[in-house]
């Protein structure tokens, strides 16, 4: 085949969707277009890498008013055939003869380079390829942010907005029929959404796979509250967050290529107040209204910049890394650190202790405890403690 002089960059999208996706595909396909790229746009994420190819001509016109766009345009699969994790506890490989395939595509296409826009699976899957020699950059993709090498991913400040939008429209009628409201937002591995829209939103309680937590506590708060005069209370429930058995809350039986889907942990922690406290309590589980919908300003933003680096990475021929963000800048960091380990919440962070501060319940003590392990009171305490022993 003949080499044309023009050089060609490749996007796709793998993985779940998050708003945020067409942000990063304009801004790579414009930045790509102005520096001298050919562009196209990969269909239904690594399955259009193989065979079939499956592609369109990405370009200035096709991408213009798409900033503010939820989903992908150019469609996306989810586990599938390309099913593949490095670290984090798994370790498991996309076949050889699918990868082969794949690289025999992108030589075939005059590809130079190919951006994987994607969470920790499908960042895997392009450690792979770029580990066969094929010229792949990443861009973090996850509404839950917990891709470690990342400040935040794009998607993620979307899905808080939902969140706590949801909560502010709780709030209200809860109060008004006194009644205890639980929310189950999204999360497999981690709280952030809990915990950023719980603060955002107001709530009272909330529940995270990074905390273990009591259902005796949640109904102690509830009480507490009622004695206070606050006769409703706001919970707020990662769909990861632990029953007290240790295990998770799972929807449907899984086949093997399709990961567990997890979901009905807000019912449960419904039906316990329910019973245990004869409260009037509902649960609401927000879902896929999480990943749908139009970016915030934050996402765009930040999409944008992923978008545009992405293109900078392969113009320094720095394949095998992903775009991060380091405020105030965007960096990157080698694909095999990123997907290494999880970015998970810290009991101890400042934001963590925040919030206790604020006397919101994490459900792992039935009482108020001072967050600040500084405080000159707890030192007070502790000197008094001292004296009288
Ligand atoms: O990984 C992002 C996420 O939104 C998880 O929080 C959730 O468990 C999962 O995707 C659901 O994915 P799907 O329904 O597309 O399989």
């Amino acid at each position: 085949m003949i080499r044309t002089m023009r050089r060609r960059i490749a996007i796709l999208t793998g993985g779940g969707d998050c708003p945020g996706l067409n942000a990063v595909i304009r801004a790579a396909t414009k930045a790509g277009v102005h520096l001298g790229y050919d562009v196209i746009g990969i269909k239904r994420g690594f399955e259009g890498l193989a065979s079939p190819f499956q592609a369109i001509e990405l370009n200035i016109e096709n991408t213009a008013n798409i900033l503010d766009q939820g989903g992908t345009i150019l469609g996306s699969t989810n586990k599938g055939r390309f099913s593949a994790k490095v670290g984090v506890n798994e370790a498991r490989a996309v076949p050889q003869e699918l990868m082969d395939d794949v690289r025999k595509n992108v030589e075939d296409n005059q590809l130079d380079g190919v951006i994987c826009i994607g969470g920790d699976g499908s960042l895997s899957i392009a450690l792979q390829m770029h580990q066969m020699g094929v010229p792949v950059v990443g861009v973090p993709k996850t509404i839950d942010n917990d891709i470690a090498a990342t400040a935040f991913t794009f998607g993620f400040d979307s899905a808080v907005a939902c969140a706590a939008n949801a909560l502010d429209r709780l709030h209200t009628t809860a109060a008004s029929h006194e009644r205890v409201m639980v929310l189950e937002v999204m999360g497999r591995h981690t709280g952030w959404i809990a915990v950023h829209a719980g603060l955002a939103g107001g709530g009272d309680v909330i529940l995270i796979p990074e905390i273990p937590w009591e259902i005796e506590n949640v109904c102690e708060k509830i009480t507490q509250r009622k004695a206070m005069g606050r006769p409703f209370t706001l919970i707020v429930v990662a769909e990861g967050a632990q029953l007290p058995d240790g295990g998770q809350m799972t929807l449907a039986p899984v086949s093997e290529h399709q990961q567990i889907r997890l979901g009905g942990i807000g019912q449960w922690v419904a039906d316990q107040i329910q019973e245990r406290l004869n409260t009037e309590t509902r649960c609401v589980v927000l879902g896929h209204l999480q990943r749908g919908g139009a970016p915030t300003y934050f996402d765009r933003c930040l999409s944008t910049q992923f978008g545009a680096h992405a293109v900078r990475l392969i113009e320094e021929g720095r394949f095998g890394e992903m775009v991060c963000f380091e405020p105030p800048n965007i960096s990157s960091v080698p694909i095999a650190q990123a997907v290494q380990r999880l970015s998970t919440v810290d009991p101890s962070s400042s934001i963590i202790q925040a919030a206790r501060a604020l006397n919101i319940s994490f459900g792992d003590t039935p009482h108020f405890q001072n967050p600040f392990p500084n405080s000159q009171v707890q030192a007070a305490t502790r000197v008094e403690k001292f004296n009288r022993s």
